[in-house]
């Protein structure tokens, strides 16, 4: 089968591909580079270069490369911009994607596995959270994830699309060496460049309705995700589903415990500084992941220690 991975030069993309790959598959990948690396795309896959809003770029790609199957990952993600710019946000992730749909549409492509995220439920009123709780988004950015669940959805019926969405929940860690996050918007990335800027780690508010006060978050491998999306692709191939699935590990880390392991797999012994809440930030979210389990048969296998130690392996040394 012949894949065309928008977003695959980033961070997650970059991990989506491999595996991949290393299943057998062709892959082109399809990335403007506004936020990937070339560097990221393995050798011998094809990388085209241009905009997801360039429907003509689009159908090129997926005529020239025949392609079967669409993995949509590109969009922008940084919460905080998509508040200051969130005209931006609905060019980038809501237009983005109704152009992949239509190139798709155009050149009957009939499969998508489309990146969708944890941030749909906001702040969700119970956890474990499962994929028939409300949506309750919190910022322009979560906004255009469910605006895109439901685009897919319609496009499905009018068009006989067969899809899958994956929330995603907290992504860390990494799959190599050359291959980390290096975005720095999500914990362990800011813990380990404060660590490594030899500042102290922020904890975002200690007096949430939590056991120890700090924020819980369900994390998972990008490795163990990555490998999600090729069960996805598979499923999307067996007929024509119409499939939601959280993607998380159905366990809460809080911050502190987070950044102990920081602690421990670094070597640091600079003590985190509590400073204030974010506005915006959920006591708890996690995932109630049996529907992924029951109908993928997945289950994400690699622990918080497992993350951060290859999310350090894979953190740039200071120049
Ligand atoms: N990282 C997380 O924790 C997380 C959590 C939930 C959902 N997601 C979603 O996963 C996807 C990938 O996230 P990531 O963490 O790998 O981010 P990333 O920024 O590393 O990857 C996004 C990729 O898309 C490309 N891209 C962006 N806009 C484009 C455009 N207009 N045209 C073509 N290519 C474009 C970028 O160059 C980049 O390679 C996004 O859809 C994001 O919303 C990420």
């Amino acid at each position: 089968m012949t894949l065309m991975v928008t977003g695959g030069a980033g961070y997650i993309g970059g991990h989506v591909v491999r595996v991949l790959v290393a299943e057998g598959h062709d892959v082109v990948v399809f990335d403007d580079l506004s936020t990937g690396r070339a560097t990221v795309v393995p050798d011998g896959v094809p990388l085209v270069r241009a905009d997801i809003n360039d429907r003509v770029d689009l159908e090129q790609a997926l005529r020239r490369y025949d392609v079967d199957s669409v993995v949509h990952l590109a969009a922008k993600k940084a919460v905080g911009e998509s508040v200051e710019r969130p005209l931006y946000y609905l060019r980038q992730n809501v237009d983005g994607l109704a152009t992949l749909l239509e190139a798709m549409v155009a050149c009957d492509v009939g499969q998508l596995v489309y990146s969708s995220s944890a941030s749909v439920y906001g702040t969700p009123a119970k956890y474990p959270v499962d994929e028939t709780d409300p949506f309750l988004p919190e910022s322009p950015y979560g906004q255009t994830k469910v605006i895109g669940e439901w685009m897919i959805a319609d496009a499905a019926v009018a068009h006989g699309l067969s899809y899958t969405a994956l929330r995603y929940f907290n992504v860390v860690g990494a799959g190599g060496p050359d291959i980390g996050d290096v975005g720095a918007f999500n914990l362990v990335p800011l813990a380990l460049r404060a660590i490594t800027s030899g500042k102290a780690p922020s904890i975002y508010g200690d007096d949430y309705p939590t056991p120890d006060g700090t924020c819980i978050r369900d994390y998972v491998h990008v490795v163990d995700l990555a490998e999600a999306h090729a069960a996805a692709v598979a499923h999307c191939a067996s007929g024509q589903v119409s499939s939601v699935f959280n993607v998380g590990r159905g366990v809460g880390s809080s911050v502190r415990e987070v950044l102990s392991v920081v602690s421990e797999v670094t070597g640091s012994t600079v003590a985190p500084v509590v400073v204030e809440r974010r506005p915006g930030d959920p006591a708890a979210v996690v995932a109630r992941v049996d529907r992924i389990r029951e109908v993928l048969g997945f289950t994400a296998s690699r622990g918080l220690t497992e993350m951060v130690e290859s999310a350090w392996a894979a953190w740039p040394s200071p120049a």
